[in-house]
């Protein structure tokens, strides 16, 4: 008898108010062709004034408590992958633990930028399998819109905000590669790589910076690290590329998710892509896209997902799960 974390529920949530490309041709020498031929992005949207990522992260987890057929009684745990928390502390986790009416069990946030949500998901996993909890609400919520430079054309019109969630469970499975829910998980820092993708300031620099970022340098790391670390968590969970049903990579760019797809030997039916409607939602990304994947009727029970991401760090790493 193997114990396994299984996806019991997902859901997200997405901000009212939607940014089309054109509207940065007001402000910026930039077009809406630029960004869509150099990142796919079409849109994204952003958190209307006053609204927080636990704001965002707590939308989420309702979608994806009532989605599991859960109450917040039933939860355990609650980490949020997250960079952008409404508070230097406490923790955005304990907020959404307030904001769902949680009185038991515990929070905490989890900060590996981009990668965040496959650091999240590990370490849930990790609860799991070692018996400290028996259901983990696994959110990723961001408002990076609150760290943009607006006058830098190379990454303002890049990200947005948004929040997923995911519920895992603690079930039995028969320890084989068939079995649903995490099988296999890989994460990677380089902290080396610091210049290639920061925020200029910080608690003890008294500022709270803008996000800067070499993107040509992240973009050739991103493809070659994302493969490989995908390929990696396959090998340890017994599989191949030809095993995957649905690649649903971190949303930063469609020519770095075609490039890791092309390297990996995978088409691009078999990746969900959501970057075109959110932009680069950092942590949030792939949770969002796991849940839009599952409304549109693209991940179905018992399809082998790969995750894989890669940000700030440079942090990157895969999880490879039977939905
Ligand atoms: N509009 C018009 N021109 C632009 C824009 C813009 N919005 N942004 C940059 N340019 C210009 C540059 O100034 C440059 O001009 P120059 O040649 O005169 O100097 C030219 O376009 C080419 O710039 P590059 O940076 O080489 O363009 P590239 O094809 O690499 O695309 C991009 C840039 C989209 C940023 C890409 O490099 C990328 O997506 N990188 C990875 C980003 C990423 O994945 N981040 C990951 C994680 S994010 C996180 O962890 C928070």
């Amino acid at each position: 008898m193997t114990l396994r974390a299984v996806v019991a529920g997902v859901g997200h949530y997405l901000p009212e108010r939607v940014v089309p490309n054109s509207e940065f041709e007001k402000t910026l020498d930039t077009s809406d062709e630029w960004i869509r031929a150099r990142s796919g992005i079409e849109r994204r949207h952003f958190a209307a004034e006053g609204e927080t990522t636990s704001d965002l992260g707590a939308a989420a987890a309702r979608a994806a408590l009532r989605d599991a057929d859960m109450t917040a009684d039933d939860i355990d745990a609650i980490i949020v992958a997250t960079s952008t928390a409404d508070l230097t502390f406490p923790s955005a986790a304990t907020m959404v633990q307030a904001a769902l009416g949680m009185e038991r069990g515990f929070a905490f946030d989890v900060q590996a930028v981009c990668a965040g949500f496959a650091f999240a998901l590990a370490n849930a996993n990790a609860l799991i399998l070692s018996g400290q909890a028996e259901r983990v609400l696994v959110i990723g919520a961001e408002t990076f819109s609150r760290i943009m430079d607006w006058t830098d054309r190379g990454t303002c019109v890049l990200f947005g905000d948004g929040a997923g969630a995911l519920i895992l469970e603690a079930r039995t499975g028969t320890g084989t590669a068939q079995d649903r829910g995490i099988l296999a998980t890989d994460l990677n820092s380089d902290g080396r790589y610091r210049d290639l993708l920061y925020v200029d300031g910080g608690v003890s620099t008294q500022t709270t910076g803008v996000l800067r970022m070499q993107g040509n340098q992240v973009f050739r790391h991103a493809v070659e690290k994302l493969a490989k670390t995908a390929e990696t968590a396959l090998e340890k969970a017994g599989l191949t590329a030809s095993d995957v049903d649905w690649i649903v990579p971190h949303q930063a760019n469609i020519r770095i998710i075609q490039g890791t797809a092309k390297k990996m030997g995978l088409p691009m039916e078999k990746v969900v892509v959501t970057v075109q409607d959110h932009g680069n939602t950092s942590a949030a990304s792939i949770p969002l896209a796991l849940s839009v994947g599952k409304a549109r009727g693209q991940i179905k029970t018992g399809d082998l997902v790969v995750t894989e991401a890669i940000g700030g760090g440079l942090a990157w790493g895969a999880v490879v799960l039977r939905w």
